[in-house]
């Protein structure tokens, strides 16, 4: 009998890790399937259950049940409990753990593209949101010297470095701080959604500081190229855009469920032709 997987969320309809995971349990031959189900926050409690009952080997969970689902799951991965959010669930026999791959997928997508660990490097953080939060505790999990992160809120950038269980050291900056200051940064990574379609003419700062040698990762992926990724291109910088934090997100949960890590190009191109075929 086929293993079913699946995605929850609301709305649903337009989630690419349906292609993504049917694309990659076909390549490998594997007898599984995988659904989105649109799940109102009201029914999130019994569509758990639900799920438990008829029997999901594992699921992704998507807008708005990320930190609601929490509380009706059996167990929390500490990583995931820090970051207050899961985004994939395991079913380990008749328990349902919760995980997030989120933070992770970005950082290993980020090491790939950058061609070496940056943990060693200075990092700004542009935005301290919840995609702020997962890949700040993640590379501070992970060891990185300097993270600093740049808010237009100061509380919620304040709050995100004290509640963070990891150290790390971490200076707090305004967004015209962080303009001013670009220069001393190898690493910048976006995590706001401003450059996402259609407000694609927007950037959260301006980058004229920054340096030839610096590289740029944004998180949005549609548009393929954000404003801040064609100015910092301009003046030299290497960019990448979330397209590789999504697949390496998906595949890590792919992993999580079968043991099996995926093919991600093969995942970001599954994800590049349903946006439309542009190259990143
Ligand atoms: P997500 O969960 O996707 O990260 P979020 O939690 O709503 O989204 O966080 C959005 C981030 O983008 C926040 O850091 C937000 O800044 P504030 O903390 O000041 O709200 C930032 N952001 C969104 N729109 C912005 C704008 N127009 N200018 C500056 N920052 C903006």
């Amino acid at each position: 009998m086929k293993k079913l997987y699946g995605v929850i969320g609301d709305p649903i309809g337009h989630s690419m890790s349906p292609d993504m995971h049917n694309d990659a349990f076909g390549a490998l031959h594997m007898e599984a399937y995988y659904h989105p189900f649109h799940i109102k926050s009201e029914e999130l409690k019994t569509a758990v259950a639900g799920m438990k009952a008829i029997g999901l080997s594992g699921f992704n969970v998507t807008v708005p049940h990320k930190t609601a689902i929490m509380p009706l799951l059996d167990e929390i991965d500490p990583l995931a409990e820090a970051i207050g959010a899961v985004n994939t669930v395991v079913r380990d026999e008749n328990r349902f753990i919760g995980y997030n791959t989120d933070g992770e997928g970005f950082v290993r997508g980020l090491n790939e593209e950058y061609g070496s660990s940056v943990l060693d490097k200075k990092i700004m953080i542009i935005g301290a949101g919840g995609a702020a939060r997962a890949i700040y505790y993640t590379l501070s999990q992970q060891g990185a010297e300097r993270v600093d992160i740049a808010n237009r809120t100061p509380a919620k950038a304040e709050e995100l470095k004290s509640r963070c269980p990891y150290p790390v050291e971490t200076a707090l900056l305004s967004l015209e701080q962080a303009e001013e200051q670009l220069g001393d940064y190898d690493i910048i990574i976006q995590t706001t959604s401003i450059g996402m379609s259609p407000k694609v003419s927007e950037t959260p700062i301006h980058v004229k500081n920054i340096r030839p040698d610096a590289f740029v990762s944004d998180i949005i992926y549609n548009p393929a190229e954000t404003m801040i990724m064609k100015e910092a291109k301009k003046r030299g910088a290497r960019v990448q855009n979330g397209l590789k934090m999504f697949a390496y997100q998906g595949a890590l949960a792919f992993e999580k469920w079968t043991g099996i890590l995926p093919d991600t190009e093969r995942m970001q191109k599954i994800v590049q032709n349903k946006l439309g075929g542009t190259s990143c």
